[in-house]
């Protein structure tokens, strides 16, 4: 049994005083019945983190950032070190997101050595991985995909690749309300799966949580998270109000 995972991306949106507000009206407005089974994670910008981590300590939400550098410290203006996200309460930490990989210049590689860097200091990674349109409409987005857990989880152990978490979102699907198909995202899903399993064994690849991402929706949730491989959801616009994204957390 797969815990259900739902984490908001905050992106580049929301003041400190607008990130307080919003985690005080999920706070306010979580189902502690419902959500009993399942993880929740916000994951603000990096200037948010300090004044929302005391609002979430010992609540059902948890607290992640959008990206890491891999290294510990060091001369990289403008950078934020693993152990730095440790000490303002972070647990967790997306890597490789689209957007990082499209305007950033974030690879596979860089993927790879942040997933370690992040592990290091015990941090769970949540890496993304996504193929382009046009990927897709050439039919190869499973190939897309396949290399980018290839690249990016090179070298890991068994027991590292336990404490990731996957997260599929198809570049085309994301902030455009376009959303895969439920089917659609299911056999993708269940394409990674068997890469975990052909790396990393059935046990791992059984136990390991792979979330979608890309225009999840109050009204699409529940088919999704329906799918047997869909184990979570990675949320950006509908994470940014509090009525929408606790629909999802709440999701049937
Ligand atoms: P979206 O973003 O929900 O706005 O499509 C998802 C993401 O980028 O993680």
């Amino acid at each position: 049994m797969r815990t259900p995972i739902i984490a908001g991306n905050w992106k580049m949106y929301k003041t400190i005083g607008e990130a307080v507000e919003l985690v005080k009206a999920l706070l306010g407005g979580l189902d502690a019945s419902l959500v009993k089974d399942r993880e929740v994670l916000v994951c603000p910008p990096y200037t948010a983190l300090y004044a929302v981590r005391p609002l979430l300590v010992g609540t059902a939400i948890s607290l992640g950032a959008q990206d890491v550098h891999p290294e510990p410290q060091g001369a990289y203006t403008s950078a934020i070190a693993p152990g730095m996200l440790v000490d303002v309460g972070c647990s967790a930490v997306i890597i490789g997101h689209s957007e990082r990989r499209q305007y950033f210049g974030e690879t596979d590689a860089s993927v790879n050595k942040k997933i370690g860097a992040a592990l290091g200091v015990g941090l769970r990674p949540i890496v993304c991985v996504g193929e382009l349109k046009a990927e897709r409409d050439a039919g190869q987005a499973e190939a897309v995909v396949g290399g980018q857990l290839a690249g990016g989880l090179a070298g890991l152990s068994a027991e590292q690749m336990l404490k990731l978490v996957i997260a599929y979102e198809p570049v085309w699907a994301i902030g455009t309300g376009d959303t895969a198909t439920p089917a659609d995202a299911q056999a993708m899903h269940a394409f990674i799966r068997s890469r975990l399993q052909a790396q990393f064994g059935a046990e791992v690849a059984e136990a390991v949580r792979i979330q979608y991402g890309g225009s999840v929706k109050p009204d699409n949730v529940d088919e999704l998270m329906a799918q047997p491989d869909i184990d979570g959801a990675l949320v950006g616009g509908a994470a940014l109000k509090a009525d929408s994204f606790l629909r999802i957390v709440h999701f049937r």
